[in-house]
């Protein structure tokens, strides 16, 4: 493994992701962890990420010099680089020099083990306050910008190299170039983690854990869940039992391609249960949109205790034991949380459609050291149908969420039609991986007058909401070809009943959330 030394920011995270497209294995570990228990985790190599503190500030976070001593090959990128750039005797200063955004480096010795094979002159992403203006002795400086007299050094001999800009973003040109050179030059190490390991492993991971006993997995129609399945799946076969909770609310066509595609491409053991009168009877006359959230959670839990209940008695009967629970956790969500041991109960997480959060399972959670993208590519390695590998994010209270007022069968249905007829345009364009999500939102309550044929109506608008986004938290309306646009209403206008008007929703992220409500 590759540690990538987190020194606050988002960049640790990034880095891993880079490390790992470069097909070697990597994990975050925080800045406060002691220098031996790094070192006791064997790495083949330490990055040290950037941060957002200068060297000198109180406080700062710092390093033991004792890692640079360890054999262990080290690259420093930005804070990283300036932190080793002290500990071993070179100069930072705090010279008010300010770097920031696009700028470009000149490499000074072409050939270097970080440098060889990239052009002389390229454009790095640089965002730092200090400069260092002279390296450690023993080392040689490969680059330098026109305000930073030394943006870059290398010493071969002890294996240690740094960086004042940040190779992982996309706007360093040659920074996957100069990751990839220290990974395989600098530290000699082989390009061999693929998602085809994560499965053997895993495979034979849980195997081990579960033995004779059984395990529960709530799926949500969504990636994650339905990529751990699939694994926990192949590990354990018919010990595994997954429970999918029809609530009435999904869109055309997903409970379905989970009752079908899901259980012919694993083969696993599905209990469906359909409650779909039980959540429309407890959302009846509610408009609220937290009301409706909160009614749909609660909902879902029971129904999916019950479900749970039922399984565990009937494993009971026959002498067996159900002791675990699958959780789709991704490795964001892991560190994000503090990077927790893997070993905690069920109190830790409830990613999984929400589950109830007081059960007393051990927890199995194949995917907690996987980026979304990674789990995609494992799905696709367990041989899971596209349509399921690629979905877009949907949220768990469906389009109970998606009808502005109340819900209703009718107007579930209604909306069904004009979601798929969106979709289905949306993927006939080829325009699936341009956009993040593109929910489609009936405003039940609203009604305006439109003529069909050869009378007036009095219908209902269909909102398109379609986003750009890297990770939700921020989005912006998609440009979508007006043709698209075009098809897509005329279709909903002519194919769905009481809509006669489709508008599209040109709100980025803030200020309008993703979802209407
Ligand atoms: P908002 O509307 O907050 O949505 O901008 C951000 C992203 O989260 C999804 N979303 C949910 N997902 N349960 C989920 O699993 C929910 O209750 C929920 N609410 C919103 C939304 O689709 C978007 O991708």
């Amino acid at each position: 493994t590759v540690l990538v030394v987190d020194f606050g920011a988002q960049y640790a995270q990034l880095i891993a992701r880079r490390v790992r497209e470069a097909r070697v294995f990597s994990e975050i570990v925080p800045s406060t962890m002691p220098v031996a228990e790094m070192l006791a985790k064997r790495p083949k190599a330490i990055i040290l990420s950037g941060g957002p503190s200068s060297v000198y500030a109180e406080g700062a976070p710092r390093l033991d010099a004792s890692l640079f001593e360890a054999g262990v090959p080290v690259f420093g990128m930005c804070y990283g680089f300036q932190l080793m750039a002290t500990a071993l005797g070179g100069t930072v200063e705090a010279t008010g020099t300010r770097e920031y955004g696009g700028t470009p480096l000149h490499v000074t010795k072409p050939g270097s083990t970080l440098f060889e094979g990239t052009p002389a002159e390229q454009s790095v992403w640089m965002s730092h306050g200090d400069t260092c203006s002279a390296a450690p002795a023993g080392f040689s400086v490969t680059a330098a910008t026109d305000l930073v007299p030394v943006a870059a050094f290398e010493n071969d001999e002890k294996k240690l190299y740094g960086v004042q800009h940040h190779p992982e973003v996309m706007h360093s040109t040659y920074g996957q170039q100069v990751l990839e050179h220290f990974l395989y030059r600098g530290a000699g190490i082989e390009p061999t983690w693929t998602t085809e390991n994560v499965v053997d492993e895993q495979v034979a991971e849980i195997r081990a854990r579960v033995g004779a006993k059984r395990a529960i997995c709530g799926l949500s129609g969504g990636v994650d869940s339905a990529v751990a399945a699939a694994l926990v799946q192949k590990a354990i076969g018919t010990q595994l039992t997954c429970v999918y909770v029809d609530h009435g609310l999904m869109r055309k066509g997903e409970t379905e391609q989970v009752e079908k595609d899901f259980v012919a491409a694993t083969g696993v053991q599905l209990k469906v249960v359909d409650a779909s009168e039980r959540f429309l009877t407890a959302l009846a006359g509610v408009c609220d949109p937290e009301q409706k959230r909160k009614i749909i959670g609660r909902e879902f839990i029971r129904v999916f205790e019950q479900a749970q209940a039922e399984i565990v008695a009937e494993a009971g009967a026959e002498g067996e034991d159900v002791a675990f629970l699958v959780q789709g956790t991704l490795y964001p969500d892991v560190v994000e949380s503090g990077g927790g041991t893997g070993t905690a109960n069920i109190k830790s997480h409830h990613n999984v459609g929400g589950l109830p959060d007081d059960i007393e399972f051990e927890l199995i959670e194949p995917l907690r050291k996987l980026f979304k993208d990674e789990v995609r590519m494992v799905g696709q390695e367990l041989g899971l149908p596209e349509e399921i590998v690629q979905r877009q994010p949907f949220p768990g209270p469906g389009l109970g969420i998606r009808i502005v007022g109340e819900v209703t069968r009718e107007r579930l249905d209604l909306l069904r039609e004009a979601d798929a007829i969106a979709r289905e345009e949306l993927t006939a364009a080829g325009l699936d991986r341009d956009i993040w999500q593109c929910p489609v939102v009936l405003l039940a309550d609203v009604r305006s007058v439109g003529v069909q044929g050869d009378g007036r109506t009095y219908g209902h608008p269909i909102v398109l909401r379609p986003v750009s986004s890297e990770d939700a938290m921020t989005a912006d309306w998609s440009r979508l070809p007006y043709d698209v646009l075009a098809k897509i209403s005329t279709r909903i206008t002519n194919e769905v009943a009481e809509v006669n008007r489709v508008v599209l929703d040109v709100t980025s992220k803030p200020p309008g959330t993703i979802e209407w409500e």
